[in-house]
């Protein structure tokens, strides 16, 4: 598959990257099997998606774990992406903790559970309103002293964050939603990392799934999924927002490509550095999406995609404690 860089500086990474969260943790439990999930790991390497992400949230703990049993006998062929900074709780409740002391004692977590000598890209789950962002980067720029990890990266983290923490330590990524109904980070997010050379690593670029055209209602969906509370896949919205997929699907029959390839293929256009990591625990998505890393959209498909209407709903909704609480408070569970 095509290549960039991890951002101006970083090592070389397939244009798409694979996302771990949903092998343990989000959106449902059903049809989660880690052999299975082992083995998307290794067919994505040997297909040249290369960057793969998990974080500690994840499981928590047993994503980190997967990823290391999977790369235990090729660590070498992966740029290995973590997180930091959230934390669930018992009643599966997120909280922020980006304090210097808990990051420097979360990486030897990190490092034990994916039996690593080093990570490649660390990445600030959410900056924490409770702690100064200097303090938390500052902390992650010692572990790159050390070598402990190779690269930091911020999650969710608004443009004048990013400009401070770049200040003061190189930002290697930025990871954020973007995707054909999410796509605020084009507004100011986007051209600032292309243009200082960082990368943008776009999450839940399918939409959660939903621009893939594989969920035609949200009966489709398994109890207890977390999707079910997200307003864009609820009642009127859902219908609303099938359009979306209407007009991918059509442009997907032209350019002779599933809606999910479009979907990525137009995240990969956004920019030089930009590397989405759909998520999927099945072979066959797997090598779907990695297809969508060699599809280059004709100029009047992107411009079609680009026309797009926005979606029907909120991101989250009343779901959104998750993306915006502090430390001292509580967020809500799900996919982040
Ligand atoms: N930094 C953050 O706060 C944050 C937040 C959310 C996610 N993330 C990261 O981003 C990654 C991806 O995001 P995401 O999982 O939320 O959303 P996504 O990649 O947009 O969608 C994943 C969903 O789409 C399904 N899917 C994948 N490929 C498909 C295909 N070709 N056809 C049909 N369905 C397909 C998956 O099904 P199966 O699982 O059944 O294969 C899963 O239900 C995560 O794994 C995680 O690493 C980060």
């Amino acid at each position: 598959m095509r290549t960039t860089t991890l951002g101006a500086e970083g090592p070389q990474v397939g244009r798409i990257g694979l996302g771990c969260m949903g092998m343990s943790w989000a959106y449902t439990e059903a049809d989660r099997d880690d052999a299975a999930s082992i083995k998307v790991i290794h067919r994505a390497l040997d297909l040249g998606v290369t960057l793969i992400d998990t974080a500690d949230a994840y499981g928590p703990y047993s994503n980190e774990q997967l990823v290391g049993r999977a790369l235990r006998d090729r660590r070498d062929r992966a740029v290995l992406a973590t997180k930091v900074g959230l934390i669930p709780d018992g009643a599966r409740q997120l909280h922020r903790n980006a304090r210097p002391e808990y990051i420097r004692g979360a990486i030897e977590g990190s490092l034990a559970r994916l039996g690593v000598d080093h990570i490649d890209l660390y990445q600030l789950h959410r900056v924490d309103p409770a702690v100064p962002l200097a303090e938390s980067w500052g902390a992650l720029a010692e572990l790159v002293k050390q070598g402990k990890v190779r690269a930091i990266g911020l999650s969710e983290a608004t443009l004048d964050e990013i400009r401070e923490a770049q200040a003061i330590h190189p930002v290697a990524s930025v990871q954020s939603e973007l995707s054909l109904w999410t796509r605020g980070q084009l507004d100011d997010v986007v051209p600032y990392t292309e243009e200082q050379g960082i990368a943008f690593l776009p999450f839940s670029p399918l939409g959660r799934g939903f621009l893939t055209g594989a969920i035609t209602s949200a009966a489709d969906l398994p109890e207890g999924d977390m999707r079910r509370q997200l307003p864009r896949f609820q009642g009127e919205a859902f219908d609303a927002n099938q359009a979306l997929v209407t007009k991918v699907r059509a442009v997907a029959e032209r350019v002779g490509a599933t809606p999910g390839q479009v979907a990525l293929a137009w995240v990969v256009a956004q920019g030089r550095y930009v590397v989405p990591i759909p998520g999927t625990k099945r072979l066959r998505y797997l090598e779907e999406n990695a297809a969508a890393g060699d599809l280059e959209l004709p100029a009047d498909a992107l411009a079609e995609l680009d026309a797009l209407p926005p979606a029907v709903g909120d991101r989250y909704g009343s779901f959104a404690g998750a993306s915006n609480t502090s430390s001292s408070s509580t967020g809500s569970t799900g996919s982040k």
